[in-house]
């Protein structure tokens, strides 16, 4: 069976989980189940990053101890990933015992190839994005405070410090990146990484002394890891690193990362770089996904516009929030997320365009085909064009999601929504049973096989609501991936009453 590993990042545990975590979790989410759907054997990685300065500075606001606090924390995010539907194998935390043996497994394969080297470090750091920022990257404020480019506080640090010999790597990374041109996508992301290999590294700090919330540095207790160095390593430490023998190692390298843009240098850069220098085989591709503001604003506390995706789930729907998330802006670009447009799209394209197909088409079978299947009899152009717009859908959708081009897949999809519901207007079916009962049951019988490829592919973006609608098709659950759809389901099969999938929004009075 083909092998597919893919990852979200590893969330912070300073705060709890937000519509920007849930973005990245349910898109990595669609490609996993889209990918199980088309037959490989997936392992859907995800999880926390517990370690570092930030974590331990939360832990201590909130007032609680810090392994107490990251437990609570951890657990948030694992019901966060539960309720948006997240089909994830595994989950990994970085304060688990199974990742400290692979983050000094790794240091030991490190010092032993001579890639690190105990120095001392003089600089600027930015606890908030715990990053190392060189002098002439920071910008000033009109008040004449300094900031890291993302806007974060930095201060100078002063310690000693192990180092990795990044420098050493410069070539070889561009190198690297020439042979293998989808390494980092979009191409923007691509561009911005190979301008800043190409303007120099130098070599990383990789340890800190100033506080002791990390795994401490082997033989060097007074240091702990960089927590970048820590949490990059969790995709190899749930692949079993470093037991080779380990059943889930043969899943190494991993196939994706998914990561936002401003982790896009630690994935692309450090990583590689770092388990190359272990003599580890780099991963595959790194995908960069966009920010989201919140109705035209970037999401803050001190703003009070953070937004819990469990609360819009509550209000819309779970595979309306999904649906939303992965149609409103094409994966790689920033977007806004507003009340109105995910209104807009549920009314729009869930309950109108899809819902009311699927419902016309249902009762109009419950009502007059016995409940049954219906039969095919022979076949018009019109029928032949939508059965073939339909069956070029699981290709069409297969080539989009895999350049993450989720957007684009469900246009594909809605094309055929579209043609479904101007067939169905056009044909008429309901004339039909007055003067011409076989073609009626023709024209129902595309209309439900057509349905059973749309609620087929959308699988991966809906799960729950596609799943009923499969239900109410009578598509047998082991009939839903995209190889059953080359068999048709036998006419006069059973089908259960139908019941609306999408409800329309209403704003509550008031
Ligand atoms: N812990 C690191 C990742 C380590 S991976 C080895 C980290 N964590 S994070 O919690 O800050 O961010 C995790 C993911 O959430 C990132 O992919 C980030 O882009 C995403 N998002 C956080 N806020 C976001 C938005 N407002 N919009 C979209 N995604 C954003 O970075």
């Amino acid at each position: 069976m083909k092998k597919f590993y893919l990852t979200t990042p590893i969330y912070y545990v300073n705060g709890a989980p937000h519509i920007g975590h849930a973005y990245t979790s349910i898109a990595a989410d669609v490609l996993a189940r889209w990918q199980r759907l088309d037959g490989f054997e997936v392992f859907f990685l995800t999880g926390t990053d517990e370690h570092g300065q930030k974590v331990e500075k939360a832990a201590a606001e909130a007032g609680l101890d810090t392994q107490r606090f990251t437990d609570r924390v951890a657990e948030d995010f694992r019901a966060m990933a539960a309720a948006m539907g997240v089909s994830n194998d595994d989950f990994i935390r970085t304060t688990e015992e199974r990742h400290k043996r692979a983050c000094i497994a790794l240091w030991e394969r490190l010092v032993a190839n001579d890639a690190i080297y105990l120095g001392h470090y003089e600089g600027w750091y930015a606890v908030r994005d715990e990053a190392f920022y060189g002098e002439d990257e920071l910008v000033t404020t009109p008040d004449g405070t300094r900031l890291a480019p993302t806007g974060a506080p930095v201060e100078w640090v002063r310690e000693p410090s192990y180092f990795f010999r990044l420098s050493a790597w410069q070539e070889k990374l561009l190198a690297f990146y020439e042979q293998n041109p989808d390494f980092i996508a979009p191409v923007a992301r691509r561009n911005e990484v190979l301008s800043f290999v190409r303007s120099g590294l130098t070599d990383l700090s990789v340890s800190r002394t100033s506080f002791t919330w990390g795994i401490p540095v082997p033989g060097d207790p007074a240091h702990v890891m960089y927590v970048w160095l820590d949490a990059l390593t969790n995709y190899i430490t749930a692949a079993g690193f470093p037991d080779e023998a380990d059943p889930r190692w043969r899943f190494w390298p991993a196939d994706l990362h998914i990561v936002g843009k401003e982790i896009v240098r630690f994935h692309a850069v450090y990583w590689p770089a770092m388990l190359m220098a272990a003599g580890i085989a780099p991963p595959r591709r790194i995908y960069s996904h966009g920010w989201w503001t919140v109705e035209g604003e970037k999401m803050s506390k001190s703003l009070g516009n953070v937004i819990d995706p469990r609360e819009l789930v509550g209000e819309f729907g779970l595979d309306p929030l999904r649906y939303f998330l992965l149609r409103e802006v094409p994966f790689g670009n920033d977007g806004d997320f507003s009340r109105r447009a995910l209104i807009t799209r549920l009314n729009g394209e869930l309950a109108n365009d899809l819902g009311n197909l699927a419902q016309r088409t249902l009762s109009l079978i419950a009502r007059h085909c016995e409940g049954r299947l219906p039969a095919l009899g022979e076949s018009t152009p019109a029928d032949a064009a939508l059965r073939e717009a339909a069956a070029r859908l699981p290709a069409l959708l297969r080539e989009r999601i895999a350049r993450l081009a989720f957007h684009e897949a469900l246009e594909e999809a809605w094309k055929t929504v579209r043609a479904a519901n101007a067939y169905i207007d056009h044909q008429a079916p309901w004339a039909l049973r007055k003067t011409d009962l076989v073609r009626m049951n023709t024209v129902l019988r595309v209309l439900a096989d057509t349905l059973r490829v749309i609620a087929t592919v959308l699988q991966p973006f809906m799960p729950a609501s596609m799943a009923r609608l499969l239900d109410q098709l009578g598509v047998p659950e082991d009939a839903r991936d995209l190889a059953a759809l080359a068999e048709a389901l036998p006419a006069g099969a059973p089908l259960p009453p139908p019941s609306g999938i999408f409800p329309r929004f209403v704003e509550p009075a008031g």
